[in-house]
């Protein structure tokens, strides 16, 4: 009779590797796939210390010790209910079961009712590092009840990625905010994947670098105020070469394709009357891009702008301006993310506590990044801020930065170098900080085709006019 700690469903990369890391750090775990796959054969011919494989979900379920912790790690959507109904009639109440997918929030806080119902925890848990940090620590956001964290905890801190020693996991608050922190999260990688290729195509087709030079200028900002992850691994993939010796980038076709959870994160935005510009451009560029027939129909037909520079052209200055819009960017686009975050958190009542999702990204996720230290310290200072860009750390590097973006904008579409995130993010600070907007105008229109009201600066209440009188 085995009293396994802990049992992980779905043997695709992520399920493996948390499996692996989960027994590396001296716990048991029973694994078990619904189809006889590539590692559950393997696993099953060489059984690994720790880990032990079961073809039936009963003896899989009964090899756990109680209350059973069930982590899933298979696709998101109908598979996770198909499994949970599956479980169901083999488990005990007070038994455990955590979604570590990418599920929709919506769908994790469904299945959170539904399962408090026939007295069985759920636990919806945002986990972001790819393969090598599923394997050698991920960043760790679970949502769910407090109770329910305190079991699974001990293993997710051994399991997580550190900072400082610090684990990066931390409860995140009630029902679905797990996923939904993910989802953002998500959302600021998309954000930050598109401001990087917008960078990569200024410094390849305006200044006109080549792979190696871009490459080695990505490297050289990772040792700044830039070093994130995502900096780091576009200073790697653009200096790869295959095995004929030709740059790997140059091959692949320019498509973006997404599982979904950036156009989550700007429905969200768009739910909640959030002006995230950042991600929804972002979404839109992955869009624009799938357009390619399209666009090598405009590209033969539809004009632009002289690519070349002038010779006096002062192309080192340009380079740093890139650099400087790219960090400033960056700010804001997280930002933006937070702002999202504090905004659902107020409407779910999740009390989201924005220092500890801050740290928890500092080590282990795809957008972790040095300056979330002073995102961790602005939030640490006041959880209720109204937004980051009023802090004054990040006040003054924007008060500074911003002409450097204007710049870059400027250029590039003097140029007719397409940048819609980082030409938004400006168009979007420039509209934060108008105290008097064209809205008026919008207001008036409103009113005049549709009789809708307007409110006036000099008195309350709502107005009509009959504007053709
Ligand atoms: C992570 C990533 C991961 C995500 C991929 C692909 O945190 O490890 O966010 O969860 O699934 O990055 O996302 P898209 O296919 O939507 O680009």
């Amino acid at each position: 009779m085995l009293n396994n700690n802990i049992g992980v469903i779905g043997m695709g990369v992520m399920g493996k590797n948390l499996a692996f890391n989960i027994a590396r750090n001296g716990y048991s775990v029973s694994v078990f796939n619904r189809s006889y796959n590539k590692t559950m054969k393997f696993l099953l011919k060489n059984p690994l210390d720790r880990i032990f494989p079961f073809l039936s979900i009963e003896k899989f379920i009964n090899s756990l010790n109680k209350p059973r912790c069930i982590l899933l790690m298979i696709q998101s959507g109908s598979p996770i209910d198909e499994m949970i109904n599956i479980l169901l009639p083999y488990l005990n109440s007070g038994d455990l079961i955590i979604d570590g997918g990418n599920s929709f929030y919506k769908d994790t806080m469904k299945r959170f009712d539904f399962l408090q119902k026939k007295s069985i925890q759920f636990l919806g848990v945002g986990i972001s590092g790819g393969e090598d940090g599923a394997l050698y620590g991920p960043s760790i956001m679970p949502g769910g009840n407090i109770e329910s964290y305190k079991l699974i905890s001990p293993i997710f801190k051994k399991i997580s990625a550190k900072y400082n020693q610090e684990p990066c996991v931390k409860y995140i608050g009630p029902n679905g905010s797990g996923h939904y922190v993910k989802m953002v999260h998500n959302g600021i990688e998309y954000s930050d994947m598109q401001l990087i290729a917008e960078t990569y195509s200024l410094l390849k087709y305006l200044v006109g670098m080549n792979n190696i030079d871009v490459s080695n200028i990505f490297k050289k900002w990772n040792k700044g105020e830039l070093c994130s992850y995502l900096i780091e691994i576009t200073g790697n993939i653009l200096c790869k070469k295959d095995i004929n010796g030709n740059f790997i980038i140059d091959s692949i076709l320019d498509v973006a394709s997404g599982k979904g959870t950036g156009t989550w994160t700007a429905n969200s935005a768009l739910k909640f009357h959030m002006p995230c510009s950042v991600v929804t451009e972002s979404v839109f560029s992955r869009y624009l891009s799938a357009f390619k027939a399209n666009r090598m129909i405009a590209s033969t037909i539809l004009s632009g702008p002289d690519l070349s520079l002038s010779s006096d052209f002062d192309k080192e200055k340009f380079i740093e301006d890139i650099r400087k819009a790219l960090y400033l960017g960056k700010i804001i686009s997280y930002a933006q993310g937070f702002s999202l975050m504090k905004k659902a958190s107020e409407h779910y009542l999740w009390n989201l506590k924005f220092s500890n999702i801050a740290k928890i990204f500092r080590s282990g996720c795809i957008i972790r990044a040095n300056f979330l230290n002073d995102i961790v310290t602005a939030y640490s200072e006041n959880n209720n801020l109204i937004d980051l860009l009023f802090t004054p750390i990040f006040q003054d590097i924007i008060n500074l930065y911003h002409f450097s973006l204007r710049h870059i904008v400027i250029t590039a579409i003097n140029h007719g170098i397409s940048v819609p995130v980082f030409s938004s993010i400006l168009s979007y600070y420039d509209a934060y900080r108008t105290v008097n907007s064209t809205a008026n105008l919008i207001q008036a229109q409103r009113d005049y085709f549709g009789s809708h009201t307007y409110q006036r600066i000099d008195q309350s209440g709502s107005f009509h006019t009959n504007w053709l009188e």
